[in-house]
């Protein structure tokens, strides 16, 4: 369909801004408590369209709040449909002004922070079922929760989407069949979700209020403990370091360097960010040795106060690489990152134990480093302000448990646990999604790790009392998941090697199967532990794995904001 047709079954839907494409008169806003907009540049780009009234407010967008990814993507929008020129800088400084002055509050990106961190959820919004099955048929709904609007603009939301995708109408909008006749006809769901919608999204918050009234961008220069998890990798720890960048208060440049707890060289990795609404961290960063490791999103919430910021770094042709992360600022004292290994079996000897961390008392004595009772630490093998590595011997009889680790005026709580035995395993995560491709699309990979529990001091298993003992050494294997009588799904869907890493098969029909079907299907990823010591039980563990199709239609024009 050629965009000229959709536009004109926009302009039939009646969903035109204010002004746009100058035939249409200036609409006027019901809903009131919209922005006033005073910014020269998206005055002077916008206004021709979203026309301005006398009380400076533009139409349409005075009355929306959004994430930078939300303004992103209605900028581009604006770019490739609506033929608005604009320069990269220009588009990313009409972004800017927007998340800063019509963004979103700590509190209400909460909900949909998955979206943001572009994590593959089984998140179900439960609040209003009609708008959780409307509003998720084609994305997901966290679009829809990091969306503020007037009741006004929910529903031209809607109207644009039965504009510019009429059969929204059949897969989701409207209620399937006529209704019956002795009965009152029963609302739309799409209605249903606009009085929800306008209801628990509006546009005026007092998390909103609060939070611009004192926003200000935030002072995150300096240097920050890092600590992270990547499936499949383990913890890493490391240090970031976060300098300015000239001439502005919301610009970062950024230096990483850490390491995978579980060894190899230490990874360096450079970057860029920009801070939006106070709080919103987006950057990029690479790594030069490593091709894998290069061009990574990074998308972080900086809490209130300016000590911590946590979220995620990824990649990937589905963004299904990721890194869990935590930055704690670093001050003057002491600070304990991660201790690894964290797990610590009842009577062992000699079992060296490392401290990650920073401002750590580069000369200490055996005794100033407390794992709590049943635990003595035997020797300090190294000491380097980052680390301490210590050798511990463990009583047969210390207390199971989770313990705290006291280490010069630092803390750090459940630091590690003491336990007996390994009672089973846990596959993670315990259902997980690729795709086939290498033709056509991008393949989407899948990880898995094997997590060991016991059963803690209660004896039984999933009780609040078990203990994690971290990832365990397993063999990895694939087994059918017996859905579909005799398709063989675990011949065709891909391979899952030693690590737990599955590489999806091939996208497109495949000759050698029946019906030349496509490489999906489903299957069970299944993790053997074999515990040591002679005649102990082998322990299983299984996850299961969907093999789908590409996303051949994303329903999206945007990725992170710049
Ligand atoms: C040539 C006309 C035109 C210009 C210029 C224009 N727009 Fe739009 N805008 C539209 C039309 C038409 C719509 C409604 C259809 C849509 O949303 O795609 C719209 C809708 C929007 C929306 C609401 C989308 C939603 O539902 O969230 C935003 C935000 C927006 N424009 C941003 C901008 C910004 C920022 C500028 C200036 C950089 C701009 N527009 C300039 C035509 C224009
Ligand atoms: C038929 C598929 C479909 C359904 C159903 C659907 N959407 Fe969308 N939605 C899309 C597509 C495609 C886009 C991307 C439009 C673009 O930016 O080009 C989108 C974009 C959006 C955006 C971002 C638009 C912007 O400019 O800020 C929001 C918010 C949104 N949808 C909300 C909803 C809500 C609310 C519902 C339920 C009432 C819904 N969607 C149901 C296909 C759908």
């Amino acid at each position: 369909m050629a965009w000229g047709r959709i536009l004109t079954r926009v302009a039939g839907a009646g969903v035109l801004a204010a002004g746009a494409l100058s035939a249409q008169a200036p609409r006027p806003q019901p809903d009131t408590g919209g922005f006033v907009i005073t910014d020269p540049l998206v005055l002077g780009k916008c206004v021709r369209c979203h026309a301005k009234d006398s009380t400076g407010h533009l139409g349409r967008l005075s009355y929306l709040r959004k994430t930078p990814e939300g303004w992103e993507a209605s900028v581009r929008r604006m770019a490739s449909l609506s033929g608005v020129k604009l320069e990269p800088a220009e588009a990313r400084a009409i972004v800017k002004y927007f998340a800063n002055r019509q963004g979103l509050a700590p509190a209400e990106v909460k909900l949909g922070r998955f979206e943001m961190e572009r994590r593959a959820d089984d998140f179900r919004y439960t609040a209003d079922a009609v708008t959780e099955r409307t509003c998720r048929a084609c994305h997901s709904i966290g679009r829809v929760l990091l969306q503020r609007r007037t009741r006004n603009e929910w529903e031209l939301l809607v109207a644009t989407h039965r504009g510019y995708y009429p059969n929204s109408d059949f897969q989701a909008f409207r209620r399937a069949g006529p209704s019956s006749p002795d009965s009152a006809p029963a609302p739309h769901p799409m209605d249903q979700a606009i009085n929800h919608l306008a209801r628990a999204f509006p546009l005026q918050t007092p998390e909103w209020t609060a939070w611009s009234a004192t926003m200000r961008p935030a002072p995150l220069e300096g240097s920050w403990l890092l600590s992270g998890y990547e499936v499949g990798r383990g913890a890493l720890v490391g240090r970031l370091t976060v300098s300015k960048v000239a001439g502005t208060d919301d610009e970062f440049t950024t230096r990483a360097v850490y390491r995978f707890a579980s060894g190899g060289a230490p990874v360096m990795r450079e970057g860029k960010a920009v801070v939006y609404t106070g709080h919103q961290w987006r950057g990029r960063s690479s790594s030069t040795p490593s091709v894998a490791d290069s061009a990574w999103r990074e998308v972080l919430s900086v809490e209130p106060g300016w000590q911590e910021m946590s979220g995620r770094w990824y990649r990937g042709g589905y963004d299904e690489f990721g890194i869990d992360i935590t930055a704690r600022r670093i001050g003057g004292g002491a600070a304990v990152a991660q201790v690894v290994p964290s797990a610590l079996k009842r009577g062992g000897r000699d079992v060296e134990v490392t401290v990650f961390g920073a401002n750590l008392p580069r000369s200490t004595s055996t005794s100033a480093i407390d794992f709590g009772p049943g635990i003595t630490v035997s020797r300090v093998v190294r000491t380097t302000g980052d680390e301490i590595a210590v050798r511990v011997n463990v009583d047969s009889a210390a207390p199971i448990g989770r313990r705290d680790l006291f280490v010069g005026g630092a803390s750090l709580k459940d630091a590690v646990v003491t336990y007996d035995k390994a009672d089973r395993i846990r596959v993670a995560p315990q259902s997980n999604m690729a795709r086939v491709g290498g033709v056509r699309f991008p393949k989407q990979f899948a990880r898995f790790e094997a997590l060991g529990f016991a059963d803690g001091p209660d004896g039984k298993p999933e009780t609040a009392d078990d203990l994690p003992l971290g990832v365990v050494p397993v063999s990895w294997s694939l087994e059918e998941y017996g859905v579909t009588y005799k398709d063989d799904d675990v011949r065709y869907v891909g391979q899952i090697d030693q690590k737990g890493f599955f590489t999806p098969a091939l996208d497109g029909p495949n000759d050698a199967r029946a019906g030349h079907r496509n490489n999906i299907g489903d299957v069970y990823a299944v993790a053997s532990y074999q515990p040591p010591g002679s005649g102990a039980r082998p322990l299983k563990g299984r996850a299961l794995l969907v093999v789908t199709v590409p996303l051949y239609m994303r329903w999206e024009p945007a990725r992170t904001a710049p």
